[in-house]
């Protein structure tokens, strides 16, 4: 059986704010992925590795059992599906909302709203349930800019302060979902490495009541 737990972080605030979890749980990256070019980077624990990937793919290779565990934003999350996942810690770090957001004083249009977002199950679900037709268009990134050039008129994104929509002419609108960092687990590791999967999985769920 092979022995080794990888766990799928992406760089920036997520692998920051993961990195003191995994010190209460004894693990301490060897190498800095903001300045290493290595992928796999290795831990104080000779059985414990790191893959350092984008965000948005955390869950694609914890679902197909690349990595063992790994981190990701609950928005991430509901846009993947969480297919051959578990989830049974919230991390309580990375916190924002799903919001609707638009610009100041604009009256609503007749007619279909167009909604630019990367979210796009999300939004589709959300606009479903409220029993409104709208035309999404998807972007991956720079979402603020949709509404000032006329791409669309509102967008689906994250907000934590505010000041990104602000800065842009824009406010929030409507609350979609409060968004954290989850712990997923793949669901074949739970079963063949469970000991330690699951030690892992308490000793964070520790840390985080901590
Ligand atoms: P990529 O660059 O790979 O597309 P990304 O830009 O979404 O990914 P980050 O900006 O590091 O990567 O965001 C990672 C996660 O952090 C998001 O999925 C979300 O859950 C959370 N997050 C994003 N923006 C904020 C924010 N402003 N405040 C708090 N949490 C945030
Ligand atoms: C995220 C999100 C918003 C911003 C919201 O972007 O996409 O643009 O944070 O945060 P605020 O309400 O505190 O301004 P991020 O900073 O992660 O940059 P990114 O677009 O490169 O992901």
């Amino acid at each position: 059986m092979n022995s080794t737990l990888t766990i799928a972080l992406s760089k920036g605030r997520i692998y920051k704010e993961t990195l003191p979890l995994l010190a209460k749980a004894g693990i301490v990256p060897v190498d800095d992925p903001e300045t290493s070019r290595k992928l796999i980077l290795d831990t104080n624990l000779a059985h414990v590795k790191l893959v350092v990937i984008r965000a948005t793919d955390v869950p694609t290779f914890v679902q197909y059992g690349a990595a063992d565990v790994g981190v990701a934003g609950k928005d991430v999350l509901l846009e993947h599906g969480g297919d051959g996942l578990y989830e049974p810690v919230d991390l309580q770090i990375a916190k924002c909302r799903l919001m609707v957001a638009g610009r100041k004083d604009e009256q609503a249009k007749p007619g279909r709203q167009r909604v630019a977002t990367k979210y796009v199950n999300s939004t589709r679900e959300y606009y479903a349930a409220k029993g409104t037709q709208v035309e999404i268009i998807k972007l991956y990134g720079s979402m603020e800019l949709a509404p000032l050039v006329g791409l669309a008129d509102v967008i689906v994104d994250l907000v934590d302060t505010g000041n990104t929509l602000k800065a842009n002419g824009l406010e929030p609108l409507e609350h979609i979902a409060d968004i954290s960092s989850r712990l997923i687990v793949n669901k074949a590791s739970m079963k063949m490495k469970h000991a330690m999967v699951q030690q892992f999985v308490d000793q964070i769920a520790s840390a985080v009541n901590q």
